[in-house]
């Protein structure tokens, strides 16, 4: 009988490409993806009864409350989502392997490239809420937690990576506001989803950080989309952090990934020579497979 993951967040940005890649990734396991409407995490009997069913081999938990500007405002939900909800499954998972993905967000954003033994020091809720998570979900010497930063890609919704973002503010006739000061070293969501399933597949637990191999500022990554997204010619402003109003935020979440790249098979791409390489290859830009093509 094959092995059963449940994946929650299956909605997600993240949970839905992992969901996808698993037949390619992962084709040993049986794949249950919990979205909110299959399971409200806040429930605790009913994620109990849910977990009992499946009675899984693994858990990845990709769910969150994962805007920083909704943590802020609802700073409770923020925590009975992203803190104890996490600790209620990673209890239920005491014996099997478990994958938090948590985020660059930990940190203060000071220093950039950050390495799994930098402190952390959240400067806003949500990164409080995902740095208590972890020190919970880590008491377990058989859990794993996956920090990474800004994740591209594509959604059913249309509406969950900052790529969507960008594209629906353009569509509406808004210039969007890209911050040259403020770094992040972005991935696409079909390289994260890849690296969970064999985080999955080998027995590897800890701490792991995970973003790509070149740091961009809001501005740099705004301008390496625009070959791919006409849409937003004109439509991006260069702009700095220091206007910015509403919840803190960390100006360099550059992740370096040495540690995980000696754990994964593939080289983890930079953001710019990744969507490069995809140039002049068939199938969707944003797809989990390697191929794709121009649009
Ligand atoms: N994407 C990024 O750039 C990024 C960066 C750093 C860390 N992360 C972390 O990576 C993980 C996945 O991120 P993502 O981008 O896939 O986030 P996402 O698109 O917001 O997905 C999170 C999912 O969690 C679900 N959820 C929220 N509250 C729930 C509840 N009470 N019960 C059940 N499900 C609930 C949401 O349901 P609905 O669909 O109903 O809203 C959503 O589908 C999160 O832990 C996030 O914090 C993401």
């Amino acid at each position: 009988m094959a092995p059963r993951a449940i994946i929650t967040g299956a909605a997600g940005l993240i949970g839905q490409y992992v969901m996808q890649s698993a037949a390619r990734w992962a084709p040993g396991w049986e794949v249950h993806g919990l979205t909110r409407a299959d399971l409200d995490l806040t429930d605790q009997a009913a994620v109990e009864q849910t977990w009992q069913r499946i009675d899984p081999q693994a858990v990845i938990h990709c769910a969150a409350l994962s805007r920083t500007k909704d943590c802020e405002h609802q700073p409770e939900l923020a925590r009975r989502i992203n803190v104890d909800a996490t600790a209620q499954l990673a209890r239920l998972s005491n014996d099997i392997p478990f994958i938090f993905l948590s985020s660059g967000e930990v940190f203060d954003g000071r220093q950039g490239w950050y390495r799994e033994e930098d402190s952390p020091n959240p400067i806003n809720v949500y990164g409080k809420t995902k740095l208590e998570a972890e020190r919970l979900v880590l008491e377990n010497l058989r859990h794993t937690v996956l920090r990474i930063v800004l994740t591209a890609g594509i959604s059913q919704q249309g509406d969950r990576s900052f790529v969507e973002d960008l594209c629906r503010l353009a569509k509406r006739g808004v210039n969007a506001s890209l911050y040259a000061d403020e770094f992040r070293t972005p991935l696409p969501a079909g390289s994260i989803a890849r690296a969970i399933w064999e985080l999955c597949a080998k027995t590897v637990p800890g701490l792991y950080h995970l973003g790509g191999r070149e740091r961009l500022s809001r501005w740099d990554i705004g301008q390496a989309l625009l070959p791919w997204y006409p849409e937003l010619q004109g439509r991006l402003i260069e702009g700095s952090a220091r206007s910015h109003a509403g919840a803190p935020r960390p100006a360099d979440l550059s992740l370096n990934c040495e540690k995980i790249q000696t754990v994964v098979s593939f080289p983890i791409p930079g953001f710019r020579s990744w969507l490069e390489s995809r140039m002049h290859r068939d199938g969707d830009l944003w797809d989990y497979e390697p191929a794709c093509r121009k649009r």
